[in-house]
């Protein structure tokens, strides 16, 4: 199986456009509510409870695992991949969103190298919207300065717009004043780009684009993930070859699984059921 964890439910945006794109993999799907937001958490603890999440997707059979959180991409990815795999889960795999985020906002292909040149790469300036802890990660500049230092990153931590998303208020005249807040001064620096670099977030996409002036383009992740994880999957054909494919989604959450079952039937506009479960703390 292929494993999407997210902190929350909006990771759910993402695991839509997984599907659309790869609809035949049997995926697992598994949101640490209890524990949610991560948004506003230390180092320390976004990379513990991300690790405690990987493990559990491992035994329950996943073999690729996808942190569609951007937070727990930002502070675990790493460590994960470069230290924890290779001591103890060798044959496995886990992806993150930040990296094809960046390919994205940059104009740059799926896999594009460090120092290649690229006719659609763009120049100037480009925004990423995140949390609290992804901002304070500079994972996103990290990246973007690696495959294109040419641009000038804004980046601009968001701390409000989970909890509206949470309380479901997602248009109106009080959203739009704490939408405002946070994009205005982004947009007065003039990006090409907004990437919405939280899962959360593209559940605030219609009321965004309406005050984001229309030469700037707001990007939402769902689909370049599903885009660059396509890519990965035919570049990695031992990884791609042991994921089933029976058409199968199993969604599972550390909290109240009837409240998410209701909060994603919402979002995906279908009815799902969903298991609550424990992982090992
Ligand atoms: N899932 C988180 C992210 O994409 C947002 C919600 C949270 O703060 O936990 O960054």
């Amino acid at each position: 199986m292929i494993g999407v964890f997210d902190s929350g439910f909006g990771g759910l945006t993402i695991l839509d456009s997984l599907q659309r794109a790869l609809p035949g993999y049997d995926t697992l799907f598994l949101a640490d509510s209890a524990r949610a937001p991560y948004g506003a958490r230390s180092h320390d603890v976004i990379h513990g409870y991300t690790l405690e999440a990987v493990e559990w997707l491992f035994d329950q059979g996943c073999t690729l695992v996808v942190l569609a959180c951007n937070t727990a991409s930002a502070r675990a990815l790493r460590n994960i991949q470069q230290l924890h795999l290779p001591a103890h889960r060798p044959d496995r795999r886990v992806l993150g969103v930040v990296r094809p985020s960046v390919e994205a906002l940059a104009g740059l292909p799926p896999g594009a190298i460090p120092g290649e040149t690229h006719p659609s790469a763009i120049t100037g300036s480009v925004a990423v919207l995140a949390t609290e802890s992804t901002v304070a990660s500079d994972s996103y500049g990290i990246e973007l300065r690696k495959l294109a230092p040419q641009l000038h990153l804004i980046q601009q931590p968001c701390p409000l717009w989970v909890p509206l998303v949470e309380a479901g208020e997602l248009e109106g005249p009080g959203t739009e004043w704490f939408l405002r807040r946070y994009l205005d001064p982004v947009v007065a620096q003039g990006p090409q780009r907004i990437l919405l670099g939280c899962t959360h977030y593209p559940l605030l996409y219609p009321a965004i684009r309406r005050l984001v002036p229309p030469h700037i383009e707001v990007l939402s992740q769902g689909e370049i993930i599903a885009e660059r994880l396509a890519f990965w999957l035919r570049k990695h054909a031992d990884q791609e070859k042991k994921l089933s494919r029976g058409g199968q989604v199993r969604f599972a959450t550390t909290d109240d699984s009837e409240w998410f079952a209701r909060r994603g039937a919402r979002l995906l506009g279908r009815p799902i059921t969903a298991e609550r479960v424990r992982l090992k703390g």
